[in-house]
């Protein structure tokens, strides 16, 4: 059954995202708002996290059954102590046909100008890192933690002094928050080698406040740097790819749009996620995860493991995006894991 795993609609299991902390040091308005996730907010104790042993373990039957691409999300990745070593251990993976993994991870930047080497050298192929704005009141609004831009962009240009590249920076846009600052993010990172990727403010979880009125289409985004740089369309590098790429048309380089509001791309996805706690979770936005720890932790072998995995892989149905449509979301009473949680 390697590399051969379908869902009921026919989307193969090719990228594992896993999550190693609930924890962050930012509080984006849109994701950790300060409100809920107070002084008190009840975050994993340590005893429930998987060990890096365990996430090895697991990470190793998930490649043995199709998966060439993880990224380690968080929360924010970087403040899980030791996270080089896991991914040493990570980069060490290959696929039954012998190639090695496209691993890479999602973080918020302020960790990276410290940490970029260490991680380049054991083994990280690349990073995506979030900034919603340059202007220095506005991103300090937005992660409401007192982190400047100047800070993220120092990880930015670390991360690439360190090779690793291809860096891409993702914002998410809030119409009416940060909506003017898509020219000066376009115009900082055109012809820097990294790629800018704009994401439709997202319905994700219950805590966040979404609505529709907050959602800047990502046809609005390219609408407005095309008036002042002109853009071709690019074709995607793969069928799942998230994002839809724009080149240059100077050749200075390319944007990305992820528009999970307005264009659904569930009908690719190929995405399974790794929570804190180890349970898999088919979609961003389902309600529940099937518990992978309880099952590592109860002695199961790695064919038993393989096997509820791929059980598990061939029943989902999941495509949240897609039927919601431009319909309203699930209401708030609905349980619905959350970004921080589960990683993006
Ligand atoms: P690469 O392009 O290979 O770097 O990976 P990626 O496109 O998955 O990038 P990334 O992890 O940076 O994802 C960017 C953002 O897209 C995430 O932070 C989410 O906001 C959104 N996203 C990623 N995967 C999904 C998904 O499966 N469903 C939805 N609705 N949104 C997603
Ligand atoms: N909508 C869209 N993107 C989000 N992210 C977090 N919450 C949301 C949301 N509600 C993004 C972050 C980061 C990644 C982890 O997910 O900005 O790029
Ligand atoms: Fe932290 Fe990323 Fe969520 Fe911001 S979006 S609060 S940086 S996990
Ligand atoms: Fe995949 Fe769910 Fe996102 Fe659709 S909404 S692309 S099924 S994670």
């Amino acid at each position: 059954a390697r590399g051969m795993l379908a869902d009921t609609l026919s989307r193969p299991l090719r990228d594992l995202r896993i999550s190693v902390t609930d924890r962050c040091n930012f509080r984006c308005v849109y994701c950790m708002p300060r409100a809920v996730f107070g002084n008190d907010y009840p975050f994993l104790p340590h005893s429930a996290l998987l060990t890096f042993e365990e996430i090895e373990r697991l990470a190793r039957v998930f490649v043995a059954h199709g998966v060439d691409k993880i990224r380690l999300t968080g929360g924010e990745p970087l403040l899980r102590k030791n996270i080089e070593w896991l991914i040493e251990r990570l980069a060490a993976l290959t696929t039954p046909d012998g190639r090695p993994l496209d691993l890479t991870l999602t973080t918020n930047g302020s960790l990276l100008a410290r940490k970029a080497r260490a991680l380049k050298e054991a083994g990280l192929t690349r990073v995506t890192v979030s900034l919603d704005a340059l202007d220095d009141a506005l991103f300090k609004r937005m992660n409401d933690a007192d982190f400047a831009p100047s800070a993220v962009l120092d990880g930015i240009a670390a991360a690439q002094a360190a090779g690793l590249a291809p860096i891409k920076v993702n914002m998410v846009v809030k119409r009416g928050t940060n909506d003017g600052e898509i020219l000066p993010m376009a115009r900082h990172f055109k012809g820097s080698g990294a790629v800018l990727r704009f994401i439709e403010y997202m319905d994700v979880g219950t805590s966040n406040g979404w609505n529709m009125t907050e959602v800047l289409p990502s046809a609005d985004v390219v609408a407005r740097i095309a008036e002042h740089f002109p853009l071709v369309p690019l074709e995607a590098h793969t069928p799942s790819e998230t994002a839809q790429r724009w080149g240059y048309a100077d050749g200075s380089g390319e944007i990305g749009v992820i528009s999970s509001v307005t264009r659904a791309f569930c009908g690719t996805c190929t995405r399974a996620r790794l929570s804190t706690e180890g349970k898999l979770y088919l979609c961003l936005f389902a309600s529940g995860g099937h518990d992978l720890r309880a099952l590592v932790r109860g002695g199961a072998s790695d064919e038993e493991i393989g096997t509820a995995i791929g059980r598990i892989w061939q029943a989902r149905d999941d495509r949240y995006s897609q039927l919601r449509g431009n319909a309203a979301p699930a209401p708030a009473n609905q349980a619905r894991v959350e970004m921080s949680y589960i990683g993006g």
